[in-house]
């Protein structure tokens, strides 16, 4: 595509000093009602505010694991720790190769260097925006420990076929659902097709706890080592069996998060009318909008849209000039993880580990081509969904894309 030169008609849009679609940017927050307030002022009041004193964790570990459909929860303090104790229980380490996206949060790359192991990147599919499963097998050696597929902005990555690779060649499946608490595949709830699966309960999250994540999984042997490692090590009090982290999660999250899970389908409900909404009303525009596949229910984390743009100089233009509107856009993934420099030039821990450690394999290189993900990450901005926006912002979301697109297309 052709860079549109801006004339001086452009003189109507706010980055050039005209009335912007909104007074204000609507800050993004959490919806919280009393139910949070009192369960939380009953932890306080209680004076037990550790998960090894107050039995509100265990309780929403319950919940949550009901929720998903899974036997097991282990609830943790963030999503990255909740990927870091996935990846360890599923014995992921020095020499190990995992398999993930990089066209994702930097989150679920860490934690696999974190333990470290060698991040194998495998394209996504330009339909869906998620890890390509046909490209997950040509990414596979026989260092593979486990597939970290990512369910991004909401949307089910395509479980049937990574679930099929792996259980072919006994590789454990730790599902990134950090974006996609109640999405549905299949009937299935994200988190219970996988061996183990990762949710963050993190501020901007579908259902959220300021800070906090879960493992959430069927397998009472996985879900024991999971336990251990968040609690550093021990199986029983002063009995040191591993190594582990302090990742528990703190009574006045779980009561936050408990209170926050009774909203989730109401949430949700809020988000995809807003999807819907964008889905109607972008008709016409020359961008790219993501359809569910046939069974496929997102939990609708964002809305992403990808522009006809000519490179990510154009992008940045058109994203400064909806941000200059006042409207919740956003370019969240500007570029693949692959791409990242402290990735690219293998520098995590000292010494080359875990990109030259000893053990990996001296071929891997952690970077390696993904055009799909580099082509769509410099074109894809996201639009807010979020229970906390009304309509109305939904509304001049539109608005601002109608009044900004056709003065740089
Ligand atoms: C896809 C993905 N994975 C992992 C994480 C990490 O979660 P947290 O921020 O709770 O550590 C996030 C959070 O932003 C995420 O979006």
């Amino acid at each position: 595509m052709k860079k549109k030169r801006i004339t001086s008609a452009a003189a109507h849009l706010a980055i050039n000093g005209g009335p912007p679609v909104r007074k204000k940017t609507p800050p993004q927050k959490m919806l919280v009602d009393d139910a949070e307030a009192r369960a939380v002022a009953a932890v306080l009041k209680s004076g037990r505010l550790t998960s090894l004193s107050n039995d509100t964790t265990d309780r929403f570990e319950k919940a949550f694991a009901d929720y998903c459909g899974t036997k097991h929860c282990v609830a943790v303090n963030s999503g990255t720790a909740a990927l870091h104790v996935a990846l360890a229980a599923a014995g992921a380490g020095p020499g190990d190769e995992v398999v993930a996206p990089p066209y994702t949060f930097i989150a679920t790359v860490s934690a696999i260097i974190q333990q470290n192991a060698v991040p194998v990147f495998a394209d996504i599919d330009r339909e869906t925006l998620n890890i390509d499963p046909a490209l997950i097998e040509k990414k596979i050696t026989r260092r593979t420990k486990a597939i970290v597929p990512v369910h991004l902005f909401g949307l089910p990555a395509d479980m049937d076929r990574i679930t099929a690779i792996a259980k072919r060649r006994g590789i454990t499946v730790i599902e990134d659902a950090c974006q996609a608490h109640g999405a549905l595949y299949k009937g299935r709830r994200t988190g219970s097709m996988g061996d183990m699966a990762c949710f963050s309960f993190q501020e901007s999250k579908n259902m959220a706890a300021g800070e906090g994540g879960a493992i959430v999984t069927n397998s009472g042997a996985l879900a024991d080592k999971c336990r251990i490692i968040r609690h550093i090590g021990m199986a029983a009090k002063y009995e040191y069996v591993a190594l582990g982290y302090n990742y528990r999660m703190p009574a006045m999250s779980a009561a936050v998060a408990l209170a926050q899970l009774r909203k989730l389908d109401s949430f949700n409900e809020r988000r995809a009318r807003m999807a819907d909404y964008y889905r109607k009303n972008l008709a016409g525009l020359p961008v790219k909008i993501y359809d569910p596949p046939a069974g496929v229910v997102s939990a609708n984390h964002l809305f992403p849209v990808t522009l006809p743009t000519c490179g990510i100089d154009h992008t940045f233009e058109i994203y400064k000039a909806l941000a200059a509107e006042n409207v919740p856009v956003w370019w969240v993934y500007p570029r693949p993880l692959n791409t990242v420099e402290f990735i690219k030039n293998k520098r995590a821990y000292s010494k080359g580990c875990p990109f030259d450690c000893p053990h990996a394999a001296p071929s891997k290189v952690a970077g390696g081509g993904c055009p799909v993900a580099d082509e769509l990450s410099a074109r894809t901005l996201v639009l807010a969904t979020a229970p906390c926006y009304s309509e109305a912002v939904a509304r001049d979301t539109v608005k601002a894309i109608r009044k900004v697109l056709p003065e740089y297309l």
